[in-house]
């Protein structure tokens, strides 16, 4: 299809009851010094921004570069649901050369930019207002017989004229404008200013009602969020932002900031913009305004501490599914504890990988007892490993090449077997840098395959206890098929 090919798409309708986001990481963020990201990245960024339901994702500026071209081309491509917008200047080419990047896209969305501040038009574009005016018509006109979907942005427009600027957004509109974006291009707005100003053109544009209101704005005083949250309370319904405020200088409005934001008090838009409350959220806890599941996560309930008692955690294990005897609340009460010496925050996750890692291996032959390990740069790596095997505590002491390697060794030398390591795989239960590590170690012995795991908050000995359930696991496989007679 040729640059100049029409497309007939149907233009967004506005929802007065809807903030829609538009993600520009992949274009303003992309601006800051060291962010810049190869065609693979912006793929898979887009398509996680896609999947997160961001409704607008701006993909890049498609005349800036060929690599901008490609990128905005793949991503209108591959995405689906989000519309994808490109930006252009307010010139032929720029407008051209979007198009042809989008137009393969399922929502296209062109963005067309010119400045309208007095200082930007005087000593960037060297027009006059008047010559920017015709600008902004001819831009949005042809865009808008390429595409459906046309935002037109007024580059410094908290800093442009008041009549000035409503007389260029009604052109805008008039001309073709779905979307009419007010940036804050400098970060100079103050939350109040911003939002008179956004509310001046709700009362002074006379078809300003034909177009969804965006704003945009930069973080160079901090404002960058507080900014969009006033515009929104003054009635805008697209709020631009990238992923970590990523962006040129200070950077722009921070996406997870914003959606929070919104989504938390969601009371407070409503309320200032007029939209019906009785969709308000209940309220969340005394101290939790958001739940971990409103981002994304697993609950992780903060349970216990090291003060906690015997029946609090008897109590939590029930509550968490386990029903254990006296003597295995005993084993866990003890491991739990000397958790709770080495790691802050002890969460329900850490109790289920510590229940499930000791409790429920009462029956296995072999059992941990501890690892002492030399590891380090200088080496040799060795590891000392204390068993108890059948009941009779064992001891080796083997170099390896590392620590974990060392740490299986010790433990073939103390049980002699031929199984093989098939896969070895470091997570963790929860977050930080104290969090508890989960190993799943796989062994192969004869055709007979078991995985084992271990958890702790050192991650060689959740290898050494993954290796030995894995261990257990094969004797009791080897057991369950030997000849009687040849059981050990
Ligand atoms: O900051 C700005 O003014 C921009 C426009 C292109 C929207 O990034
Ligand atoms: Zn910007």
């Amino acid at each position: 299809m040729s640059a100049t090919t029409h497309r007939k798409q149907s233009a967004p309708s506005i929802d007065k009851n809807r903030v829609i986001v538009f993600d520009t990481t992949l274009r303003d963020g992309e601006q800051s010094p060291g962010a810049s990201m190869n065609l693979e990245e912006k793929i898979k960024i887009a398509l996680l921004l896609e999947e997160m339901g961001i409704d607008v994702i701006e993909a890049g500026f498609p005349i800036a570069s060929n690599g901008d071209f490609e990128a905005v081309r793949e991503v209108a491509k591959l995405v689906k649901h989000s519309s994808v917008a490109g930006l252009a200047r307010a010139t032929r080419g720029d407008i051209d050369r979007a198009w042809e990047a989008l137009q393969h896209a399922k929502r296209p969305r062109i963005h067309t930019v010119i400045a309208t501040s007095p200082l930007h038009m005087k000593s960037k574009l060297q027009m006059e207002p008047e010559a920017v005016h015709q600008a902004v018509i001819d831009s949005v006109s042809r865009a808008r017989n390429l595409c459906d979907d046309v935002e037109w942005s007024c580059e410094d427009g908290s800093r442009s004229e008041h009549d000035f600027l409503c007389r260029t957004v009604e052109s805008a509109i008039k001309a073709g404008a779905s979307t009419i974006n007010i940036p804050d291009t400098v970060g100079y707005a103050m939350p109040e200013e911003f939002a008179g100003l956004i509310r001046m053109l709700f009362n002074r544009v006379p078809n300003i009602d034909k177009a969804v209101v965006s704003v945009h704005c930069h973080n160079d005083l901090g404002l960058a969020v507080a900014n969009s949250l006033a515009a929104v309370g003054a009635g805008a319904r697209q709020v631009e932002c990238t992923v970590n405020g990523l962006g040129e200088r200070a950077g722009n409005a921070s996406m997870e900031e914003i959606v929070m934001a919104l989504k938390t008090r969601h009371d407070a838009f409503a309320h200032e913009s007029g939209i019906h409350q009785d969709g308000m959220l209940k309220h969340a806890g005394t101290y939790e305004i958001m739940t971990p599941e409103s981002v994304g996560l697993n609950r992780s309930k903060l349970v216990m501490g090291k003060h906690s008692g015997r029946h609090a955690f008897k109590m939590k294990l029930r509550e968490l599914g386990f029903e254990l005897g006296d003597n295995a609340v005993n084993d866990a009460f003890r491991r739990f504890k000397d958790l709770a010496d080495r790691k802050k925050d002890i969460f329900d996750e850490d109790l289920v990988a510590l229940v499930d890692d000791e409790v429920l291996r009462g029956h296995d032959r072999v059992k941990f007892v501890s690892l002492q390990v030399i590891a380090g740069s200088k080496g040799p790596q060795t590891a000392e490993v204390e068993l108890e095997v059948d009941g009779e505590l064992k001891h080796a002491k083997v170099t390896g090449n590392g620590p974990i390697d060392a740490s299986f060794n010790a433990i073939k030398s103390i049980v002699p077997h031929t199984a093989k390591l098939q896969l070895f795989q470091v997570g963790a239960v929860t977050a930080g840098t104290d969090a508890q590590a989960e190993v799943t170690v796989r062994l192969e012995e004869n055709g007979k395959t078991v995985n084992g795991q271990g958890s702790d908050p050192d991650t060689l000995v959740a290898s050494t206890r993954a290796y030995i359930h894995a261990l257990n696991k094969l004797m009791t496989k080897r057991a369950k098929t030997a000849p009687a007679a040849m059981r050990a």
